[in-house]
C-alpha cells in the first residue's frame, strides 16, 4: 500500500507503507521531517498532519487521548490529526496527508 505526503515545500511524496503501521512511522522512516518526539504516545503534538478532505470520512475518528492533545494545541479543524494515532489499514491505501508547518507544532 502507499500513502501520499505533501511536504512543506508543496512536493508530494508517494511512500510505500504497511498495514498496521502508524502514519507517523511511515513518514519518519522514509526520512521526511517528522519530529514525533514522544514516539507515538499522543503526548507531544509534533507529528501533526492534515488529512486531505476526500479522506476525512475514511480515517477512523480520534480517541480521547488524541482529542485532548489536539485541544491543547488549538487544532480546530477535523482535518488536523496526530499522525501517530492513525493506524494504516487496507481501507487507507492511497491516503493523502500534508505535513503541518513547524510553527503550528507544539514545542515538546
Ligand atoms: S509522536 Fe508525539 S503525539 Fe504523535
Amino acid at each position: 500500500m502507499k500513502i501520499f505526503v505533501l511536504d512543506r515545500d508543496g512536493r508530494e511524496h508517494p511512500l510505500d507503507a504497511l498495514e498496521g503501521w502508524r502514519v507517523m512511522e511511515v513518514i519518519r522512516d522514509w526520512g521526511l521531517p517528522m519530529r514525533a518526539e514522544c514516539g507515538g504516545a499522543a503526548l507531544c503534538g509534533t507529528c501533526m498532519v492534515r488529512i486531505a478532505r476526500q479522506w476525512l470520512d475514511r480515517v477512523p475518528a480520534p480517541q480521547d487521548d488524541e482529542l485532548d492533545m489536539l485541544d491543547r494545541l488549538g487544532a480546530e479543524d477535523a482535518a488536523t490529526r496526530l499522525s501517530c494515532q492513525i493506524l494504516l489499514s487496507a481501507e487507507l491505501d492511497g491516503l493523502r496527508v500534508a505535513l503541518v508547518p513547524e510553527e503550528e507544532m507544539a514545542d515538546a
